[in-house]
């Protein structure tokens, strides 16, 4: 059969933050898939561990003398065979024997290999002849927090969601344009400004989080009414990042201010009413599911995300369902490790009606599979920068992809 596994390879390559990352190459009879793993900065407690002792040199040894001769000969079609044998394999349940970061590059690299075994890209592989949505791009255009030093701002992203476009290139396209337009009114506030970008090509600037916020809004106002796609405002807060547990207080050292829960309840809700927000994620710390039930409650039209808070695990998930934690959640894949227990997250936030959102890392590599997971997954967001060449790679990816769609390309319902 033309899906059986040949040959696996594992190398170290470097990610955009030039740290040492995982690829894996995978050959069937008729195919090939390459895979990298992305790696975070603001990662969650409850995300399952990255590498195994040794890093990824480590890891490379365990897929030459553990998983290679376990996946040669089986066949690479059989995706959820293949993701529980990564986990026998492992036999922990946060996969610190064998590393998320390689059970993610290992169950990519598969799907890849069975896809192109079939002559299919990745995403048609995955879901079929009906996977024929195209995600909204929510991107990062200012930011600080753990992905820029300095002065730049305590909350880690100042986002634009497009809410409404005929098509995905019109979506992608302004978020460009407001990214640009942040620029010159960043420039006009600030002639020192001298462009720099924090790790998601976000702009990194000397600005407490109110004046950021104000000039977010202000170039998504100017985009929308100049290109006729409406644009929104979004922040990740991150707010485990700030919050401080001996203290009970949320500390936002750079612009000197201290909260604790329910000044932060506050907080955020004022920001979303008075910015008219689409979108707030982690406003709270990882174990605050109560403060992530009442804020839900109390906005209206916004989307309340986890991202740290549920970790893309399923039981996170289910826990935050229980109580009305959030309405959106975060899928980051290298979270959880396969490819598998992803999607079962996803499927169980479909369910409840929470929008899966499929999510880039800070460091990433220019792999375009991400573009492929947020089709195959029916994901109304995917969450990937604007500018930057590996988040542009995921950009041009879902342009490509509608294209092969033809006729049959639709942008997702937003449920906003
Ligand atoms: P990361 O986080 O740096 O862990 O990728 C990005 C995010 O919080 O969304
Ligand atoms: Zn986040």
């Amino acid at each position: 059969m033309s899906t059986v596994i040949e040959n696996v390879t594992a190398r170290k390559v470097f990610n955009s933050r030039g740290e040492k990352t995982l690829e894996i190459d995978i050959s069937t009879i008729a195919g090939f898939g390459r895979a990298s793993a992305p790696a975070g900065a603001s990662r969650g407690k409850a995300e399952v561990i990255s590498y195994p002792k040794g890093e990824v040199d480590q890891a490379i040894k365990k897929v030459e003398e553990l998983v290679a001769p376990e996946l040669i000969g089986r066949n690479a079609d059989e995706q959820e065979e293949i993701d529980l044998l990564l986990h026998e394999l492992d036999g922990t349940e946060d996969f610190r024997n064998l590393g998320g970061n390689m059970a993610y590059a290992v169950s990519l690299a598969t799907a890849e290999a069975a896809a192109t075994s079939y002559g299919m890209p990745l995403f048609q592989h995955l879901a079929g002849y009906f996977a024929n949505e195209l995600p909204y791009p929510l991107g990062n255009v200012l930011g600080g927090g753990k992905h820029a030093g300095g002065k730049t701002p305590d909350i880690q992203e100042f986002l634009v969601l497009p809410v409404k476009a005929e098509i995905f290139s019109d979506a992608a396209k302004a978020n460009i344009l407001v990214h640009q337009r942040v620029g010159s009114l960043l420039r006009k506030k600030d002639a020192s400004f001298t462009g720099g970008r924090g790790d998601e090509g976000a702009w990194a600037p000397n600005i407490k989080n109110e004046e950021a916020l104000e000039i977010v809004a202000k170039a998504c106002e100017e985009v929308s009414e100049e290109s006729g796609v409406e644009c929104r405002v979004g922040l990740d807060i991150a707010a485990s990042t700030l919050w401080k547990p001996k203290e009970e207080r949320y500390v936002y050292s750079r612009e000197g201010t201290k909260r604790n829960s329910g000044e932060q309840l506050d907080f955020v809700s004022s920001l979303v009413k008075n910015h008219n927000l689409a979108y707030v994620e982690d406003p709270f710390h990882e174990e605050d599911f109560e403060s992530f039930s009442k804020l839900t409650k109390r906005v209206k039209k916004c989307l309340v995300c986890g991202d740290d808070l549920f970790a893309t695990s399923k039981k996170r998930l289910a826990r935050g369902m229980k109580v009305g934690a959030g309405n959106a959640v975060i899928v980051k894949t290298n979270q959880v490790g396969t490819l598998t227990d992803a999607w079962e997250t996803t499927k169980l936030a479909k369910k409840a009606s929470y929008a899966p959102i499929m999510s880039h890392r800070s460091g990433e590599t220019t792999d375009t599979h991400l573009a492929h997971l947020s089709v195959a997954f029916h994901c109304p967001i995917i969450k990937t920068g604007v500018l930057g060449g590996t988040r542009v790679a995921k950009i041009n990816e879902l342009i490509r992809i509608e294209e092969m769609l033809g006729n049959r390309a639709e942008m997702s319902a937003l449920l906003l």
